[in-house]
């Protein structure tokens, strides 16, 4: 049989429970979309459907109610998004943007890439994300110019306290929040970028938003994202990119909106099947605390220490599991330069705990009751 491997384990049969299945709309729901595309000739370049996707999420985004006035521009993932955003802000050279230790590396390399550079900072210990608490503590001593706190595992992120850190201090915040499309609401001040690509809860495949108060950052993130072109004259009046969202991928989140209801209701469902199966191994393991619940993109629990046992426990019983967010921004090798001169363990105590404990569950739509009291039955034995 074919050994594959996974995050590091020898896998020598294929799962039985799978960590991650994407839920994207079927081609036949996406094909009156296409139609009206290729009658239109018209395939990339803000079309038709790239712009009613565009209003359609505005709704989406503020609950189909009057929200904070927003502007939502798409691109190619949130990634792009990001970087579009840094880089129009109006930062300047050298800039300094504070992000947390524990997050996907895009966080870092979003700042990177738009030539600034990442200022790492440890995470809460129960709901494992950078808070305003923090953000105010480090920019209270050190020079920052921006701040990205990101939306950990989907667990949305304060949006009136975040509002308020950038009207008191000054200092613009561009949240990551990849992967809390659908609950993360928007503010009055900071900015967003969505991840819409195939691991998240609302997937297209591959795309991300940007979500801002702020029309004229909108108007030049577009402009990043299309070469540099402002108006029609076809000449560029900055170096840009091509990070344009596609008609294509418009047309599937057209679709994927008239999904998202059935999507957020079967989501709901394998999480409150989790909570009760797990609630007697409560005093062992614990999930990511939240004043107000909400559904995670992914599952991930804290067992003290018995991360890397319980993967390879699962994956022994078939069941795929992943270590979302790990290693640590600062243990990746292409990262390394990013805490420089830091002892981590005296910085970051809480991120060096949370390395050997933290472990995503499958979690996904199309779990049924019986896989998910399978996956509580196999930590029970183990645990
Ligand atoms: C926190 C975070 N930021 C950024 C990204 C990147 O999103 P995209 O793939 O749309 O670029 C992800 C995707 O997993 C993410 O989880």
């Amino acid at each position: 049989m074919e050994i594959r491997t996974c995050d590091g384990i020898k896998l020598s049969e294929p799962y039985k429970i799978q960590c991650l299945v994407p839920d994207l709309p079927e081609p036949r729901d996406i094909l009156p979309y296409l139609e009206e595309m290729h009658a239109a000739r018209w395939y990339s370049n803000f079309g038709p459907l790239n712009s009613r996707f565009e209003a359609a999420m505005k709704l989406f985004i503020n609950g189909g109610a009057i929200g904070p006035d927003i502007e939502v521009v798409t691109f190619t993932s949130a990634t792009t998004a990001l970087e579009a955003a840094l880089r129009t802000i109006g930062l300047r050279e050298g800039a300094r943007v504070l992000i947390p230790t524990l997050t996907f590396p895009a966080t870092a390399t979003a700042v990177i890439n738009a030539g600034f550079t990442p200022v790492l900072c440890d995470v809460d210990a129960d709901s494992w994300e950078m808070l305003p608490h923090h953000a105010r503590t480090m920019t209270a001593s050190q020079a920052i110019d921006a701040v990205m706190p990101v939306s950990t595992y989907g667990k949305p992120i304060p949006t009136a306290e975040w509002d308020r850190f950038m009207q008191e201090t000054g200092v613009p915040v561009i949240a990551d929040t990849a992967a809390a499309l659908g609950q993360q609401p928007a503010g009055e001040h900071i900015h967003l970028a969505f991840s819409l690509h195939a691991t998240k809860p609302f997937s297209i495949g591959e795309g991300g938003l940007l979500v801002t108060p702020d029309a004229e950052l909108a108007k030049r993130a577009r402009s990043w994202s299309n070469f540099g072109f402002s108006g029609s004259g076809g000449v560029i009046s900055q170096i840009g990119t091509n990070a344009k969202m596609g008609e294509y991928y418009a047309a599937t989140g057209l679709a994927q909106i008239e999904r998202w209801t059935q999507i957020k209701t079967r989501r709901q469902t394998v999480l409150d099947t989790y909570l009760e199966v797990l609630a007697p191994l409560d005093n062992r393991i614990r999930w990511q605390s939240s004043e107000d619940p909400f559904i995670p993109a992914t599952f991930v629990i804290h067992a003290a220490g018995q991360a890397q046992h319980i993967a390879s426990s699962l994956l022994d019983a078939g069941i795929h599991t992943r270590f979302w967010y790990l290693p640590p921004l600062y243990e990746h090798p292409a990262l390394e330069g990013i805490a420089a001169g830091i002892d981590v363990k005296t910085a970051f105590p809480v991120t060096e705990e949370l390395k050997h404990s933290l472990i995503g569950l499958p979690f996904h739509s199309f779990l049924s009751r019986r896989d998910v009291e399978n996956i509580a039955a196999t930590l029970t034995k183990i645990l």
